[in-house]
């Protein structure tokens, strides 16, 4: 019999087409973020960046859930309102990443292990007081010459399973992420390879720690072209390969993938998702959990100019809106144009 917690958490991030917004940078990738655009990153920038986000009454209908950076899961917005509390009044459900970094895995050529389990059951009890529902974990799976080996897949999987069934003994629905990376010149098929091994190693692990697989969600990557791949695959073969593949390595139990953007253009991953719904029968919810891929064009038109909260707000309520009509199966191009006519 599955946790009930669980269950209902995450009936409230996926159900109605919702999807997650991922806005849980680390302070040197939220940095990064903010100089793109001019902004210097301090505790303040970076709060109201967040809350412009969180407060956006226009995306909540199509945002379940928002993952939080560990400073941010504790910082009010200007008037004082804690910043879960704001997701709260927009039924958005708060979710903490809780992995510490992806580390040099000794060893290896270039290749990482994910870290933080050394104190997560003390830390996930903390989140749960200060609001968390569910949680997040990245492990960073890279494809190269000689890369990813087998030890590298295993020992991630391996800790990713250790983390979920933390989550679990807390109530805290564990996002599993095993990200297969886009960078590099590798084709769709190779992508498609490492995928499967690396879904598969880690369903194995999930069992073997004993993870109630209907209460977790799992965050992977497409099954897509590398960055610098000359033939890029259609929006129709991210979707063929995606779905074959998680067919072989998902259980049908499993009950949504929530893929994450992985430096897709917000289009692209918006159309592939769209392709991925219009496949046909599917056992799993098919969402997103989006960071670059909801956040960039608001990101461009804030840039840190109170004057232009409202039109960034605009920017990233139209694509939560086209990214759950993806989740849904019904996103086409012309609904593109309807921000600009709005
Ligand atoms: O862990 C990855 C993030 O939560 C998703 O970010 O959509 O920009 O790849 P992304």
């Amino acid at each position: 019999m599955s946790n009930a917690v669980l269950v209902s958490t995450i009936e409230k991030i996926v159900s109605g087409n919702k999807g997650i917004l991922a806005a849980d940078e680390s302070t040197n990738t939220v940095q990064k973020r903010l100089a793109g655009v001019g902004v210097e990153s301090t505790n303040e920038t970076r709060r109201d960046w967040r809350n412009l986000l969180f407060s956006c009454a226009d995306a909540a209908p199509f945002i379940g859930g928002a993952i939080l950076y560990d400073e941010t899961i504790r910082q009010n917005a200007a008037d004082g309102t804690p910043l879960t509390e704001i997701l709260r009044q927009h039924a958005i459900v708060p979710g903490i990443k809780v992995d510490t970094g992806a580390k040099h895995l000794a060893g290896s050529r270039n290749e990482t292990i994910t870290e933080g389990l050394d104190g997560l059951r003390d830390r996930l009890a903390e989140y749960r007081e200060l609001g968390a529902g569910f949680a997040k974990w990245r492990a960073v799976i890279n494809i190269g010459e000689g890369r990813p080996s087998t030890n590298s897949i295993q020992a991630n999987a391996h800790a990713l399973a250790r983390y979920a069934a933390l989550c679990q003994e807390a109530n805290i629905v564990p996002i599993v992420e095993p990200e297969v990376m886009m960078t590099g010149g590798h084709s769709i098929e190779t992508c498609y390879q490492v995928t499967e091994s690396t879904l598969k190693t880690v369903f194995s692990e999930l069992n073997m720690q004993r993870v109630d697989l209907e209460g977790i969600l799992l965050k992977p990557n497409m099954v897509i072209s590398g960055k610098d791949c000359p033939t890029q695959a259609s929006s129709e073969r991210v979707a063929e390969l995606t779905i074959r593949c998680f067919s072989h390595a998902v259980p049908a139990i499993v009950p949504a993938c929530v893929f994450l953007s992985g430096g897709q253009t917000e289009v692209q991953a918006t159309e592939n998702l769209q392709a991925i719904n219009a496949s046909g029968q599917i056992p799993w919810i098919m969402s997103f959990s989006y960071g670059r891929a909801l956040q960039e064009s608001a990101l461009k038109t804030w840039a840190g100019d109170a004057s232009k909260v409202d039109a960034a707000q605009r920017a990233y309520a139209h694509r939560a809106r086209c990214n759950a009509a993806a989740a849904g199966g019904t996103y086409n191009a012309s609904l593109e144009l309807e921000q600009d006519n709005a």
